[in-house]
């Protein structure tokens, strides 16, 4: 998946399957199921590293998972988030830290927010960058709302977002996420739009979706919003087989001939 694709899928009426990942091994999974795209998203600051927010993620971080997805991926299109404090200080930075994300073997950047950033994805863009925005509730501004709180449910709220999603295309975003907004609304920017919008939490009438890997695994489960459809359930799966090892090991059924070695 390249990016220039990402509009002509919308063009053909295909929806797009985006899903994040911070590994090799699951990105390897993610590939052999034929998605679409990866993200290399920040929310590792929550299900991988186990903080209540996603602020505290950092560009070396970020880096370092970056380079492990993008080494086992060689068909999805792989998108890094820019963490906090990498593109709100300057353009200057925002360029340099997005340079690395991509020397890292990103194909694209991800960042969050409208009006504040237009400035910032008309740079990265002119600059060869491809940038993919984030509207609605965007979680690094979660102290902000409050919460992890449905936004644009106002007629302001969603004059608003529909007219940053606008300014955020003209600036050259080449997709552009919106986060827990009513269903409607994202109709509207969708329709609106000629780039892809890709929805979590969204509603039906995205261009595309994206899930949090874990999440839909059924790994993560301490927090799990309205939006979340878990396909599987591996937290449970992998609490049975732990379970089983240890029983094993205490009855000695573990390790048996099979799984032993002999002169
Ligand atoms: O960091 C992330 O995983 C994201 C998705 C929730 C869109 O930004």
């Amino acid at each position: 998946m390249t990016v220039p694709e990402f509009a002509q899928y919308k063009q053909q009426g295909k929806k797009i399957a985006v899903v994040t990942a911070y590994d090799a091994l699951f990105a390897k999974i993610i590939e052999q199921a034929g998605i679409e795209a990866i993200l290399v998203g920040d929310s590792v600051g929550m299900v991988v590293q186990g903080n209540p927010t996603t602020l505290t993620v950092t560009m070396e971080e970020m880096l370092y998972h970056t380079r492990m997805v993008a080494r086992a991926t060689h068909q999805a299109c792989v998108i890094a988030d820019l963490p906090f404090l990498s593109y709100q200080v300057s353009v200057s930075e925002t360029v340099r830290n997005a340079g690395r994300l991509l020397q890292a073997g990103a194909t694209a950047v991800k960042l969050e927010g409208g009006d504040p950033v237009v400035d910032r994805v008309a740079v990265l863009t002119r600059m060869g960058i491809p940038v993919m925005g984030h509207l609605g509730m965007t979680p690094q501004s979660v102290h902000r709302y409050g919460g992890y709180k449905v936004q644009g449910k106002s007629q302001t709220q969603a004059d608003e977002l529909l007219a940053e999603a606008k300014a955020l295309e003209a600036a050259g975003a080449f997709a552009l996420v919106l986060e827990a907004v009513p269903a409607q609304l994202a109709r509207s920017i969708t329709q609106a739009l000629t780039i892809p919008t890709i929805g979590i939490g969204a509603g039906p009438s995205c261009d595309g979706q994206v899930l949090v890997l874990y999440d839909l695994l059924g790994l993560f489960d301490e927090f799990v919003p309205k939006y979340v459809k878990p396909y599987a359930r591996l937290k449970a799966e992998a609490i049975q087989a732990l379970r089983q090892y240890k029983e094993d090991v205490e009855r000695q059924k573990f390790p048996a001939e099979s799984e032993s070695y002999h002169a």
